[in-house]
């Protein structure tokens, strides 16, 4: 008989799965019995039998179990022996999608937003109506030069190489004061792009006055050392008296759309409405962006922080930099709305007097004043450090752009983040051309800068999305953004934009913030729904005269074959009726979504900031529906495309 497999292990094959567990419950660092910890040279013995019994099949998971190096492990020395300071620019040219350069049709978009929103910084500031020319030319399949030229102040000759050639070098950083640009890095991240993907250093010429010569240089950026490399220095003569040209090659992609340049052009045009902007792209179309107003905006003033937000230690990090040398002063001038008697009360709160030396200020002292200044009742920042676009250019911005029915626009009051005043203002356009299955389309502006990326990762996308639109009558499934014939714009206004990366695409989610973006889309969302209600019931009273409209020729025949009396006289007293019962289908919407006269006479809540658009496609509100004599006049009513009911005494003149 064959042998069978064995029930018992025989004793020499027990000695050996004793070894072996033995070996595994060593590596595996578990001992049944109490082990004396095992020398330098036992243990590199035990490896080595190890090895050889595992047949080399160790991991190195294993390995570092057993705490054996091998010789090529890095030791504290050979670590320290890589250590080395990292170039910002070196880190930047690595890291470059944080700047928004991930691919290349983004690039192309960056390098012109780049350009673009300094020249209309410094415009602005130098109080210059701005005019700008920007021309994007294919230079090979996957090249482009990107040229910008500005009327501004022009750069003085020793700055040019700084800002362009070094990453972190501006004058807008260490203020509090509203522009588009406030890193330093922008327009030197693009010549550096440009750089790498192309090997060309970019061209700047610049002019600060007709009596100066204009200066042409040519920079590259030596991201080693993050400083300027001069390529090219001289003299030129040119025919304007000031502004900037900068011209950079870059490994680019062109497509025109959403999310390019050509809707990031059409949306600055818009809510800068003072600029003059001639664009040339790629396939060599001019457009021209004419201004519509020869007011510069606002100036906005650069301000101290608001105590309100502040953080600790940036109080403490304040109290050591001051120049202030008594708390009192210290207080004031450092901050914005501390009034001498503001500054008397945080101090008695915090133990110590305005007179107290900020020298004497110990970090307890500076929690205490911290807290005093919290608590303390403070003005709201000052309205004129922010320069909001307005809720009548954002109406006229919504027109131009949106073909809807029904626009309106709230300005909030300015409210405060973590010390930075900021100011929100948003607009809606609901109804006509726009598709009704589709979610609604959300523009974004910081600084008056349109944002094109990183949507969901934007804190006005969040508020939007948190918004109950179904409470204001528009369709939302549950986490997204409503779905109708609506477009949804938010203008964020602030000394200092919370962008989420250096790419300033999307603004960070401050609950200050959305909360505020919340209530400026409520506000807009309130007089929505009084139009939608209100257009839903003059649509259904609509509905119901053109049926009974149907039936009233038949039924006044059939009443006068019956009783005799005359057709004419029964047909026009059934339309009488049918006027009457339907009166709603009559009235027409005023620009806040109110009914126009009516009966009374009155309309009620006068609101500059709403619009009603007549549009064609048989959507539009009834407008008269019968003539004087109770005829249907359907048929007369002028096929108008796009009658914007601007007055209402002219509306109501009419009827
Ligand atoms: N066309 C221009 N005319 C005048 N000054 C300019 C122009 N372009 C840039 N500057 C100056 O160069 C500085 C650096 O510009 P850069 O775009 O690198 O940074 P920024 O605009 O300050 O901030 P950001 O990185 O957010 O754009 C600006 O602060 C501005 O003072
Ligand atoms: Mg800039």
């Amino acid at each position: 008989m064959a042998e069978t497999t064995p029930t018992r292990p025989a004793p020499d094959r027990l000695r050996k799965a004793q070894l072996d567990f033995d070996f595994a419950a060593r590596e595996s660092g578990v001992m049944l019995a109490e082990p004396k910890p095992p020398s330098l040279e036992q243990r590199g013995e035990t490896a080595t039998r190890q090895e050889a019994a595992a047949g080399e099949q160790k991991t190195s998971v294993q390995r570092s179990r057993l705490g054996k190096r091998s010789e090529k492990a890095v030791t504290a020395e050979k670590l320290a022996a890589q250590q080395r300071e990292i170039s910002v620019s070196e880190f930047f040219a690595k890291n470059r999608h944080l700047l928004g350069f991930d691919n290349k049709r983004k690039a192309l978009l960056t390098t012109v937003k780049e350009a673009v929103d300094n020249s209309l910084d410094a415009c602005e500031e130098a109080r210059i109506l701005p005019a700008l020319r920007i021309e994007v030319a294919q230079v090979t399949e996957e090249r482009f030069r990107v040229v910008v030229q500005d009327n501004g102040p022009g750069i003085v000759k020793t700055q040019i190489p700084l800002i362009f050639g070094k990453l972190l070098y501006g004058s807008k950083f260490h203020r509090l004061k509203m522009c588009r640009g406030q890193q330093g890095i922008g327009i030197s991240a693009a010549g550096m792009y440009g750089l790498i993907t192309t090997g060309k250093p970019m061209s700047i010429i610049s002019r600060t006055s007709s009596r100066a010569k204009a200066h042409h240089y040519r920079i590259a950026i030596d991201t080693k050392k993050n400083r300027p490399d001069i390529a090219h220095d001289e003299e030129v003569e040119v025919d304007w008296p000031h502004g900037t040209w900068i011209e950079i090659e870059l490994a680019a992609n062109y497509a025109k759309g959403r999310q390019g340049i050509d809707e990031y052009l059409e949306q600055t045009a818009i809510v800068n409405a003072h600029a003059e902007i001639e664009y040339v792209n790629p396939l060599g179309e001019r457009r021209r962006f004419e201004r519509a107003t020869d007011l510069l905006p606002e100036e906005p003033r650069e301000i101290k922080p608001h105590p309100h937000g502040i953080e600790l230690g940036v109080l403490m990090k304040m109290l050591k930099e001051t120049e202030a040398q008594k708390v009192g002063g210290f207080l004031q001038k450092e901050f914005s709305r501390v009034s001498p008697s503001v500054s008397k009360s945080v101090c008695a709160a915090a133990g110590v007097t305005p007179l107290t030396w900020v020298k004497q200020i110990d970090s307890q002292t500076s929690e205490r004043l911290y807290n005093a200044l919290q608590k303390a009742r403070i003005m709201a920042p000052s309205t004129d450090c922010v320069a909001p676009i307005g809720a009548e250019q954002i109406l006229a911005g919504l027109l131009k752009g949106v073909k809807a029915e029904f626009y309106t626009a709230a300005t909030r009051n300015p409210a405060i983040y973590r010390g930075n005043p900021f100011q929100v203002e948003v607009g809606l356009a609901y109804g006509g051309d726009l598709p009704g299955d589709e979610q609604a389309r959300v523009i974004r502006f910081a600084n008056r800068v349109p944002l094109l990326y990183q949507q969901s990762h934007c804190t006005i996308y969040k508020a939007v999305v948190e918004t109950n639109w179904r409470a204001y009558s528009v369709q939302q499934s549950g986490g997204a953004l409503p779905t109708g014939p609506l477009v949804v714009m938010a203008h964020f206004a602030s000394v200092w934009v919370p962008f989420t990366s250096e790419s300033k695409e999307a603004i960070a989610d401050y609950d200050e913030i959305r909360k505020e973006v919340g209530l400026g889309l409520k506000e807009c969302a309130r007089k929505l729904q009084v139009f939608i209600r209100r257009r839903k019931r003059t649509e259904r009273e609509g509905e119901r005269r053109s049926i009974f409209l149907r039936y009233i020729p038949e039924v006044s025949r059939s009443l006068s074959a019956v009783t005799g009396q005359s057709a004419k006289r029964l047909h026009d007293q059934l339309m009488h009726i049918a006027h009457t019962r339907t009166e709603l289908a009559d009235r027409e919407l005023d620009e806040h979504g109110q009914f126009v006269k009516g009966k009374s006479g009155n309309v009620d809540r006068p609101d500059a900031n709403t619009i009603i658009v007549e549009r064609d496609g048989g959507e539009a509100v009834p407008v008269e529906l019968f003539d004087d004599d109770h005829r249907p006049i359907e048929e007369r009513r002028p096929a108008n495309g796009g009658n914007r009911k601007r007055s209402k005494g002219r509306k109501r003149g009419r009827r």
